[in-house]
């Protein structure tokens, strides 16, 4: 199965690669689904801490603009707690090796679905960030203020609730939740890129739309599609091929055989 992929991917011209949290699990970044992935603890009210009530909610209860407007305290714990998660983590073998492909072959995207911007810190070129990156912040009220989106890598953050650089506002988490827009320049590349020769997904369990959509997209396109999981999704029955094995030991074993 790997020669089938090595052979596509030597001959493809054009590679377009979607990631999702799967690909950061070998660094010690949750997933939001799958095994091991962040689900609600059912532990008592009482036994955690002020600063963990997050982990009674799913992460699709906590990313929305709902919840951050009923309990922004809230909200922010739980992306303060997974900044700092993501600070002690590396990029692995996978992000390196999609981090030279992007740079040994000039038609090679990368979308991701990933806000620790690990694709970012291994050097990936071509990278479209669909979801916004972790490390940014926005005013709650949309100000005007430009930039619209600044960095903040401090961790932790000093602040209860971080304030916005321009109005003094409240400041929120520079990522798309669900029920919000994508921006529509990453929309439109991400689209771009699925006219290729290869589509690859790896690490995502394929339920969240429009990234979701992409590999469809571009098997419509004439696309050879594969996928490389731990666990079966939705794409799986679509893909031309579908790898069961984790992304860091899969791209390792191809790129030795590249
Ligand atoms: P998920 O957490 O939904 O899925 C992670 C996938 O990675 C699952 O299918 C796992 O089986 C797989 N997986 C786990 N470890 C792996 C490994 N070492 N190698 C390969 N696969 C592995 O993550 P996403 O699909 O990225 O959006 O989730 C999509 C979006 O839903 C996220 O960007 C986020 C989330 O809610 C927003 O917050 C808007």
């Amino acid at each position: 199965m790997l020669d089938v992929l090595v052979s596509k991917i030597r001959e493809a011209r054009r590679i377009t690669v979607l990631t999702g949290a799967g690909v950061s699990a070998a660094s010690g970044v949750p997933t939001f689904r799958g095994a091991g992935g962040l689900s609600p603890s059912t532990n008592a009210q009482a036994t955690l801490s002020k600063a963990e009530r997050w982990r009674h909610y799913r992460a699709s209860e906590l990313a929305t603009p709902e919840a951050f407007g009923r309990d922004p305290q809230l909200v922010w714990e739980w992306y303060k707690w997974r900044r700092e998660k993501i600070a002690s983590c590396d990029p692995n073998r996978a992000h390196e090796v999609l981090a030279v492909w992007t740079k040994r072959m000039p038609h090679c995207h990368l979308i991701t679905q990933n806000v620790d911007d690990l694709h970012v810190r291994s050097g990936s070129e071509r990278l479209i960030r669909l979801h916004g990156s972790i490390w940014e912040l926005a005013c709650w009220k949309k100000c005007g203020g430009e930039p619209v989106a600044w960095r903040d890598e401090r961790v932790p953050l000093p602040e209860p609730l971080p304030r916005c650089v321009h109005c003094g506002g409240l400041a929120r988490p520079a990522v798309v939740w669900f029920g919000e827009a994508l921006d529509p320049a990453a929309v439109q590349a991400a689209g771009a890129a699925t006219a290729c020769d290869l589509f690859l997904t790896v690490g995502t369990s394929a339920v969240v739309y429009p990234a979701a959509g992409l590999v469809h997209e571009a098997k419509l396109r004439g696309a050879f599609t594969a996928e490389i999981n731990v666990e079966q999704t939705p794409a799986t029955p679509i893909v031309d091929l579908a790898i069961r094995m984790s992304a860091e030991h899969a791209l390792d074993a191809i790129e030795l055989r590249m």
